[in-house]
This record gives structure tokens, C-alpha cells and sequence, in this order.
């Protein structure tokens, strides 16, 4: 691997704290950052670098599995740092980040801050003469609020870095079982050979969350769960399941097949959406045994007639030859009564019953993301009984992933996410035109809910939201997987 330097801006921020120095820090653990690397910790306090290890170190410490912490690996880490104050919105303050920075070794840019500061960083980064050398960027969510923003944000930084070197995270990605879901469609011929219009009688996907919005009311209620998590996360997850096989496992092959998909998306417009959308915000409530706010009187909030959604189940069609017919139901939503995605594909019924002791029960997969990593077949089978000649019960095929992991814990999704901008694979990060498309099938259907006054309808915290979210599925004859 070649010397790397990491520099990281918003380095004292909460994402920073839970999600991206631990993952550096399990990769430094288990000896998978290059030999010469170091981080330039950026962020705006008046402290020294000790001073912001000792802190950092306290804040990892409760991030962090105590089976996993060892305080050998935690000095090997802090070796890596250097902690520069600067002000980003001038580029005055970047001086020292320009002397510490050498162009014989990569340079990692990686934006940890709101979006509003991605353009300022970007245009101070070059004027401080940051940007010489190898230089890659890699931007946090969101990239923008809607198809304008996102098409700003993108055309800024690409002013100062070629697409090749933009990194768009979107954290689903990383996710192991995520990656899964392409070895499990690609690597196996007859996964592959049964995957369209054909045999599929409907797809669910649902992201389920049991937090609130974390104290991020002034962030939250501006976009609310569509913009939050349908733009971004269940896009992706919908286009690793509809896309076609990519040529290669190249960034370009995936990034292509899945802007068809994106493209292939019916728009959900005002005749449409009053069929396909169901918003929802949470009440007041019981979640985990505790009783919790309803998202109105949530810390922070300065809106009591708030009709931002905190749930969304959505109804959505691919209009292509493979996906004619089959819908894609999608929910997501916050203080539900567990935290689970899964994404299960229902096959159709069998064309003719010849077991007339039993229903036609439907095979399906469960693919399961979190918790409890891992992919469920539910076949049919023989009821194990003299009674009952050939009554028909359904078991599961259980692949485990944790069970079979060499490494006693599934590593977090950032773990994969900065191995792969470290080696320059580009593979798991979002390409521009899938956001830009995304935010325009998402923006219509946003649109087409304000025209509508399609309203957030409430329901108790710790409840799977809104009675008419079931509504949309089962006046199709269906239902939600439980
Ligand atoms: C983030 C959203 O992108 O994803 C949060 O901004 C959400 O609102 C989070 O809680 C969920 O991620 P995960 O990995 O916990 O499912």
C-alpha cells in the first residue's frame, strides 16, 4: 500500500467519535492500514493533539466492544495523529494543514462536516495549495437536499477533483451483508437463474430503526426519513436487488447497471401517489421499555405543528422488462419497536397444488442486514408425521454469517469503506449520476406529497407505524414479513 495520509475534517464531531476512528482504529488493530499512514485530525477547538487524544480516547473507549480494547493497540493509534485547528471557511487556516501535507504520499480528504461546508473546503483546500499530488475526496451524506443542491454540491467538488478521486459514501454499502447480497445473486447460478418477473411475486425492503432523531432536530426536520434514508440507503439496497449482473465487479460496470434501475423507477406523480406513499410521525410512545417523546416534543424542537416524517412506506415499480409486475414495498422508519433491515424476495405461488394435504405456501428469502447477519430460504417441506400423508410445513435454510466470521464480530461498515478509498476501489461508493437520478425519482414523489397534502399520520412510538402503512401492502393481498 502506498504512504497515505488521512485528513479528516469535522474530526470532533459525533460521526467522527462513533463510527470512523473506531473503524481506523480495528484497522490499525488488525494490521491493515499501510505501513507509512497518518492522520491529520481537522476540526475547529483551540486544543493540542494530546489534548485531543485524551478526549477522543474516552469517547472511543464507550464506542468500543471492551473485548476488543486493548490499550497497545490504542497507542499504536494515537501515533498516527496530528491534530490542526482551523477555521474551514478560510483558507488562511489551512497554512498549517499545507505545510503538514507532503505530495509524495496520498492524500485522503475525507468530509465529516455538514454539506453547506463541502464547496468552502473544497475551494480553500485549493487555494491554500492543498491539492497537489495524489488526492481523493471522500463526502458524507447528504450530497444536497434535492436534485439542484446535489447537482451543485457535485459540480463544485468535481471543479477540484476528477470523478475518479470522489469517494460518495453512502454507509449501507459497507455493509457486509450488503456486499453479500452480490456474491449471493452473482455467485450462485440458481439464485440468479430465478431472479425476475417470472417467479418473484413481490419484494419488501425495511429499514427499522428504534432511535428517534438523536438530538438532530434542527438537521431532521428539514428532510425528514425520505431524504434521510429512502434517497440514500433503501435506493441502493432496491438497486444491489433489481440491477442486472454488472460485466465486471468494476466501479463503472455496478455504478451503470444500478443508474438504469434508478432511471427505471416509476415516477410516483400526484394522479399516483395518494396510492403508493404512506407517511408517518411518531407519537408519543414506549421504545426498549422506556417511554419516549413523541417527535414533537423531542429535544430541540421548534416546530410543535412539525409534519416532517419519521415513516415512509412506499410502493414502487420498476418499469423494465425483468421487474414488469412486481412491486418493491419499502418502509423505513424511526422509534419502531425493533432496529432490523431486511430485504425479503416472495416467489410466487406454485402454478398448480398437487399436494392437496397442504396450502401453496410461497418459498421466500430472507436476507437479513442487521441484526443477526444473514440469508434465510424458507422452503417447503414434509410434515414429519404418520398422520398426515403429505401435509407440508416450511423450514428455513440458515446461513449465519456471524457463526462463520473468522473474525468473532462483523466489522463495521466503515471498516470496508476506508480499506477500499485507502486502496483506491471504488467499487462501494456512490457515482453521480445515481445520486442526481435518485433525487430526481425522489423529488417528484416529494412534490407530488405536498400537492396531495399527503399528510404524516401519527402513530406510538414502538408500534410499525401507521395503521394505513399495512393498508398499503395487504389491499394488494399481501403483508409485511414479520
Ligand atoms: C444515517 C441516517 O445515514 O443512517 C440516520 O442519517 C440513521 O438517521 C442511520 O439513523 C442508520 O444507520 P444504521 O447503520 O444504524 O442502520
Amino acid at each position: 500500500m502506498q504512504p497515505t495520509d488521512l485528513i479528516i475534517f469535522g474530526a470532533s464531531g459525533d460521526l467522527s467519535a462513533r463510527k470512523l476512528f473506531p473503524a481506523l482504529y480495528h484497522l490499525s488493530g488488525c494490521e491493515l492500514l499501510p505501513e507509512s499512514f497518518r492522520i491529520a485530525a481537522v476540526a475547529r477547538d483551540d486544543v493540542q493533539t494530546d489534548a485531543f487524544l485524551s478526549r477522543l480516547k474516552e469517547r472511543m473507549q464507550s464506542a468500543i466492544n471492551h473485548t476488543h480494547w486493548s490499550e497497545e493497540r490504542w497507542t499504536k493509534f494515537a501515533s498516527y495523529f496530528t491534530y490542526i485547528k482551523a477555521d474551514f471557511s478560510d483558507a488562511k487556516n489551512l497554512n498549517a494543514l499545507s505545510k503538514w501535507l507532503d505530495d509524495t504520499r496520498v492524500s485522503l480528504f475525507y468530509l465529516a462536516t455538514p454539506p453547506s461546508l463541502f464547496a468552502p473546503i473544497c475551494d480553500n483546500l485549493s487555494s491554500a495549495d492543498c491539492l497537489t499530488g495524489d488526492c481523493r475526496i471522500v463526502l458524507e451524506k447528504p450530497i444536497g437536499e434535492d436534485l439542484a443542491s446535489s447537482e451543485k454540491v457535485n459540480e463544485t467538488v468535481g471543479r477540484y477533483f476528477p470523478e475518479g478521486s470522489i469517494y460518495r459514501i453512502d454507509h449501507y454499502l459497507g455493509k457486509e451483508t450488503v456486499q453479500n447480497l452480490l456474491v449471493l445473486r452473482f455467485a450462485n447460478r440458481f439464485i440468479n437463474a430465478q431472479w425476475d418477473q417470472s417467479c418473484i411475486d413481490h419484494v419488501q425492503i425495511t429499514v427499522a430503526e428504534t432511535v428517534g432523531i438523536e438530538g438532530r432536530w434542527s438537521y431532521y426536520d428539514k428532510v425528514g426519513q425520505l431524504r434521510d434514508m429512502v434517497q440514500n440507503h433503501l435506493m441502493q439496497l432496491l438497486c444491489l436487488v433489481a440491477m442486472e449482473p454488472p460485466n465486471s465487479m468494476s466501479a463503472e460496470s455496478i455504478r451503470d447497471e444500478k443508474v438504469k434501475i434508478v432511471k427505471a423507477l416509476r415516477p410516483i406523480d400526484v394522479d399516483t401517489v395518494a396510492d403508493h406513499v404512506v407517511r408517518g410521525q411518531y407519537g408519543q410512545g414506549w421504545s426498549q421499555g422506556l417511554s419516549v417523546p413523541s417527535y414533537t416534543e423531542e429535544e430541540g424542537c421548534t416546530n410543535p405543528e412539525s409534519d416532517t416524517e419519521t415513516f415512509v412506506a412506499i410502493k414502487a415499480h420498476i418499469d423494465n422488462w425483468r421487474w414488469a409486475g412486481v412491486p418493491f414495498y419499502l418502509r423505513t422508519g424511526k422509534r419502531l419497536p425493533e432496529k432490523m433491515t431486511e430485504i425479503v424476495i416472495t416467489y410466487k405461488k406454485l402454478p398448480h397444488n398437487i399436494f392437496s394435504g397442504g396450502d401453496n405456501i410461497p418459498n421466500s428469502l430472507v436476507i437479513r442486514l442487521q441484526p443477526n447477519e444473514g440469508i434465510e430460504m424458507k422452503m417447503v417441506a414434509k410434515k414429519q408425521t404418520l398422520k398426515d400423508k403429505l401435509g407440508l410445513v416450511t423450514h428455513d435454510l440458515n446461513l449465519d454469517f456471524l457463526g462463520s466470521s473468522e473474525m468473532n464480530r462483523i466489522p463495521d461498515a466503515y471498516e470496508r469503506l476506508f480499506l477500499d478509498a485507502i486502496n483506491g476501489d471504488q467499487s462501494l461508493f456512490v457515482g453521480r449520476s445515481e445520486i442526481e437520478e435518485s433525487w430526481r425519482w425522489c423529488d417528484t414523489l416529494i412534490r407530488a406529497c405536498q400537492l396531495q397534502n399527503i399528510q404524516a399520520k401519527q402513530y406510538h412510538a414502538g408500534s410499525w407505524g401507521p395503521a394505513k402503512a399495512e393498508l398499503l401492502i395487504e389491499k394488494d393481498g399481501r403483508s409485511w414479513h414479520e
